[in-house]
């Protein structure tokens, strides 16, 4: 243990060394290794694991609480423990537990350190692929392969102008064949499923191009693999690393996974063989001559990386990724209709937007970027609706020493924790109180008009990370949840099923999510009020 070149390996090593020092590792003993197990399972005490007391720790009752049982509580309390830790600790260093990692959280003074780091250091992809149980899961193929990163760097941001109008397009789609067409009656729906149809079909047309996108068997894969992931991992989390092999056999979500991740692949492959054949034969062009994220991969790959099981495995990793899209957009929604003094002003700004440039098929990249109410909106629902309260996450491959002579032990798992630190006093004025405009008014201020948006980021402010390793979606995702709230603000009313009660939000670990079952009321304008395409 510790020595594997495994990267969670890594993860054990400084602890492993002081429980082997008191030599009561459980299974180094000899008897019946099933109850051993179990031993170890639930009744572990947390003493034993408490070997790096260096950092106070949070979330942990009792030294003598099962290791389980202070997993459970980050399951269920993350938001409290990584509050209490923060209030508590302020400029220091804290830790909680998860899956046998003693992972530690950084005060934001050192968000600029943490971004120096060079990833031989610091590594933010070995802490991606640990948050998601990559090896059980099927996400660590992000450890030997980043085309998918360089993809959205080198060809999906600097082209966003070419994706606007397929992304329109399949929405509109989506819309005529999903939403409701009554202007009289009210209709129930529930905005967590109908906005994840509506981004992964938006999301298929940029990734996949317009021959595969509708394809039923890609909607279901796609979104199936991403609902399993997560599930797996949610529930890996509670157990040490060691057991996960063994639970994987237990767990229908991790075989489920795997089993979709086949169906991609089978659905996949010939696509891209088909291309290659395509290519090979001198016709460059995608199909229907929209450019789309497939034929980028394949044009920036190197041989290695050409590999068509491999290419089709980081499709579905780019459906994976752009997961949190949706639950943005649900959550904007959700504080629109607790929050309804926004709507009108935004609807105005849409308006002008219209009579400013012309009809919503023809907006360019300028216009989105122009919708400041509905970004600062935007912005302001993700500090109090955001969709993971940690990042900055990275794994500590070095020892390495900050600034101020704080030393990271080798193997720690960092990250900070971005919502505790967004609505501190010092960063945020007036931390209780929404207002959907706090990010536009700061704009209005001479040479920030810039700053603020919805992609920004910035060092106190870590939704999508910060330097280099920042998520690289980020101009993607604001652009999609714009293009999706757009039509739906303009040609449809909403309406809370209950008076004063938004949908309540739920709690996995440091993951917030709305309700897949809670449901609004929605019914279509009148023809004079909606946007004309
Ligand atoms: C509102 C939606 C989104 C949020 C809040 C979000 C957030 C994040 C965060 C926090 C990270 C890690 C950064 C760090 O730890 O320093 C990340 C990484 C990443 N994001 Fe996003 N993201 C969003 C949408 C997207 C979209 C739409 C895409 C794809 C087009 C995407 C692709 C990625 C990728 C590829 C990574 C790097 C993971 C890797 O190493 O493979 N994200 N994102
Ligand atoms: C945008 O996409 C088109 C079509 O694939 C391509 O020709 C062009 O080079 C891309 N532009 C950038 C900046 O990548
Ligand atoms: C995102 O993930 C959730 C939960 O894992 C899933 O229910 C949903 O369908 C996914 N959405 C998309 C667009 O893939």
């Amino acid at each position: 243990m510790g020595n594997t070149t495994e990267p969670w390996g890594l993860l054990r090593e400084p602890y492993s060394e002081s429980v082997k020092g008191n030599g009561s590792i459980p299974w180094s003993l000899t008897g019946p290794v099933v109850l051993l197990g179990a031993y170890c399972l639930l009744f572990t005490w947390s003493i034993l694991f408490d070997c790096n007391l260096k950092f106070p720790v949070f979330g942990v009752k009792s030294p003598w609480e099962p290791v389980t049982v202070s997993y459970f509580r980050f399951f269920r309390s993350g938001e409290t423990v990584l509050q209490e830790g923060y209030r508590a600790c302020r400029d220091k260093v804290f830790q909680f537990r998860r899956a046998g990692t003693n992972m530690l959280v950084l005060p934001p003074q050192y968000v600029d350190d943490i971004r120096k780091l060079p990833s031989h250091v610091a590594n933010p992809t070995v802490a991606h692929v640990h948050n998601l149980m990559g090896s059980s899961t099927n996400m660590d193929i992000i450890l030997h392969n980043n085309l998918h990163f360089r993809t959205i760097q080198l060809k999906l941001t600097p082209n966003l102008s070419a994706v606007i109008q397929p992304m329109q397009d399949e929405l509109n789609f989506a819309i005529e064949h999903g939403l409701t067409k009554s202007e009289d009656e009210w209709v129930t729906i529930k905005p967590y499923h109908t906005v994840a149809d509506f981004v992964a079909r938006v999301s298929a047309r940029i990734f996949l191009g317009k021959s595969m996108c509708r394809n039923p068997e890609w909607l279901e894969v796609s979104t199936q693999f991403t609902e399993n992931v997560f599930i797996s991992l949610v529930v890996l989390r509670l157990f040490p690393m060691w057991t996960h092999g063994l639970l994987n056999w237990f767990i229908p979500s991790s075989y489920k996974g795997s089993a979709y991740l086949r169906k991609a692949k089978k659905l996949l492959v010939p696509e891209i063989l088909r291309r290659r054949e395509r290519n090979s034969q001198g016709v460059n062009k995608p199909e229907g001559n929209n450019p789309d994220f497939l034929s980028w991969m394949m044009e920036i790959a190197t041989p290695e990386e050409s590999d068509p099981i491999t290419l089709a495995h980081l499709e579905v990793v780019m459906s994976l990724a752009s997961n949190t899209s949706q639950m943005n957009a649900v959550q904007v929604l959700y504080d629109l209709l607790a929050y309804p003094e926004y709507l009108e002003p935004i609807r105005e700004e849409i308006c002008s937007m219209v009579n400013e440039v012309g009809p919503w098929m023809s907006w360019g990249k300028l216009a989105f970027s122009k919708l400041q109410k509905l970004d600062s909106f935007m912005r302001e629902s993700q500090r109090f609706n955001p969709p993971t309260l940690l990042s900055m996450h990275r794994v500590i491959l070095e020892e390495a020493v900050l600034s101020d002579g704080l030393v990271l032990p080798k193997g720690a798992h960092i990250s900070m924790a971005v919502n505790a630190i967004q609505n501190d006093p010092e960063v945020t004025p007036k931390p209780k109180i929404f207002d959907g405009l706090r990010y536009y008014k700061l704009r209005q201020r001479e040479d920030e008009a810039n700053f603020h948006q919805f992609s920004s980021t910035q060092d106190r402010i870590l939704h999508f990370g910060y330097g280099a390793n920042a998520c690289p979606g980020r101009f993607f995702a604001s652009l999609e949840i714009k293009i999706i709230l757009v039509p739906l603000l303009m040609d449809y009313e909403f309406k809370l099923k209950h008076r004063d009660q938004r949908p309540k939000n739920l709690h996995a670990h440091e993951f917030i999510y709305t309700s897949p079952d809670a449901e609004i009321l929605m019914r279509r304008r009148p023809a004079s009020e909606r946007l004309e395409l």
